[in-house]
């Protein structure tokens, strides 16, 4: 369930041991952890550890770093430049080690955050609570089978960040795929026309959205289903397919995170990508 790799460099040349060690375990819903690998805040960003850095509306600070927009944040001016500039910091560094570890050579770098609100005691509705047992999927951004890879570094002086991680995908998908109802193309089409997606979701993208929203839903499973804890002490990161892995974040403050999309022929083993796995289990073509 943890792969750990004891890397202290931000940057390669890896190992090529490890490299192979780390694309196999990433592949089979392992989570990548880096024990030894914090992303070091300057003097000067300490303030940033402060959970009023967040406008209190959203849960994450995102920084759009094709654009250098950043939002959900309540700093202005020359504070806000210094907190982007942080948190770009942090999204360079990612991709680099991304680019150097892993064998992917067309990896999209998509939204980095800054996730500075105590996870507990937040309040949340039932789909929106990342509490719950999930994979990820985004009703807004339709992947069409491209895959999510998630690093993340606790930032955070003394707290650990606590996760759940979940039994393998597979197993997830025999036990919801059937409790999922009818794919409805007509929907997917109007939700584009008017704006709610950007692009039009793929049968993938219902499947995956359906089996995400019963996984929360289900009380039963939340508590019983097999899970394992995992911590994540201050000065750790770690990276993971969360398309894939079964994982919910219980408590903690102060993460940075990256996340790339990368199509499922990049990959080393495609067969073990979700949208295979959902079209082997349906007997369909989801994309
Ligand atoms: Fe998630």
């Amino acid at each position: 369930m943890l792969e750990t790799l004891t890397l202290t460099d931000w940057r390669g040349p890896y190992d090529a041991a490890v490299k192979a060690r780390a694309v196999a375990a990433l592949e089979r819903g392992a989570v990548l952890f880096f024990p030894q690998l914090p992303f070091v805040l300057a003097d000067d960003e300490q303030e940033f550890l402060d959970a009023r850095v967040a406008d209190g509306k959203a849960k994450n600070i995102s920084l759009d770093h094709t654009s250098g927009k950043m939002q959900a944040s309540s700093l202005t001016g020359e504070k806000a430049a210094r907190l982007a500039a942080m948190i770009e910091r942090f999204g360079v560094g990612a991709t680099a080690l991304v680019a150097d570890l892993l064998p992917y050579r067309d990896v999209e770098r998509a939204r980095t955050s800054f996730r500075p609100v105590q996870v507990k005691g937040r309040s949340y509705s039932k789909i929106g609570d990342d509490r719950l047992l999930h994979i990820d999927a985004f009703p807004s951004r339709p992947m069409r089978g491209r895959r999510i890879l998630r690093f993340f570094s606790n930032v955070a002086p003394n707290s650990s960040r606590n996760w759940h991680v979940g039994q393998p995908f597979e197993d997830f998908a025999r036990t919801f795929l059937p409790r999922v109802g009818p794919h409805w193309p007509g929907k997917s089409w109007a939700f584009d026309k008017l704006g709610v997606t950007r692009g039009r979701r793929s049968r993938y993208d219902e499947l995956m959205l359906s089996l995400h929203d019963a996984a929360k839903r289900d009380s039963n499973f939340q508590q019983n289903g097999p899970h394992e804890a995992v911590s994540f002490p201050p000065g750790s990161s770690w990276l993971v397919f969360t398309d894939q892995v079964l994982h919910a974040a219980l408590g903690g403050e102060f993460a940075l995170e990256q996340t790339f999309h990368l199509d499922v022929d990049q990959l080393a083993e495609p067969e073990r990508a979700p949208v295979k796995v959902l079209e082997r289990l349906s007997g369909r073509v989801l994309t």
